[in-house]
């Protein structure tokens, strides 16, 4: 198979943008993904999926919980820069506390406080679904979209 154009098509499912948090050996990381999706209610798991030869795999994979934070069109910047390789500090970052560690990103559309329920092998992903013990919905600003390698935003007239 063509592995440029299969990523082409499955980037033609138009998806939100989120960051994960979790904590390392002495401070927390943050990783943009769009492999999010909720899973179950009842229980409440939602999962998201990490890239096997990611430098911080280790960390995310080892951590007993993670938080995800749902973006806004203004997280366009601090999603660029937790996507460059090598780049999940959260320094200078506007992130806000929560009660189970790992912080959310402030002005977030949702916040999902996770223990790690599972962890999948699934060829060159580890699958990491959470079972979500708190959440939040502090904003209501437009989201931030994903569509064929690029950003973008909904169209809210239509
Ligand atoms: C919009 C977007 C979505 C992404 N989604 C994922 C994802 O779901 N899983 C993942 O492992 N990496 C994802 N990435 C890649 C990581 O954010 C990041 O680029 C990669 O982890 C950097 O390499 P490193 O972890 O080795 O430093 C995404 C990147 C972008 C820009």
């Amino acid at each position: 198979m063509d592995s440029r154009a299969f990523r082409d098509a499955l980037g033609r499912f138009p998806t939100g943008v989120a960051v994960v948090t979790a904590a390392g050996a002495d401070s927390h990381f943050g990783i943009t993904v769009n492999s999010f999706t909720s899973v179950s209610l009842d229980p409440p798991l939602l999962l998201w999926c990490m890239d096997r030869r990611s430098r911080r795999h280790d960390v995310f994979a080892k951590a007993a919980g993670f938080t995800v934070s749902i973006l806004g069109t203004d997280h366009k910047d601090v999603s660029s820069r937790l996507a460059r390789p090598g780049e999940h500090s959260l320094d200078d970052i506007a992130l806000i506390e929560t009660e189970l560690g790992p912080p959310a990103l402030a002005d977030s559309l949702a916040i999902f406080e996770c223990a790690v329920e599972k962890k999948i092998e699934a060829g060159d992903h580890t699958i990491l679904l959470g079972r979500v013990l708190r959440f939040s919905c502090p904003s209501a600003s437009a989201p931030l979209v994903f569509f064929r390698g690029k950003y973008s935003a909904l169209d809210q007239n239509s």
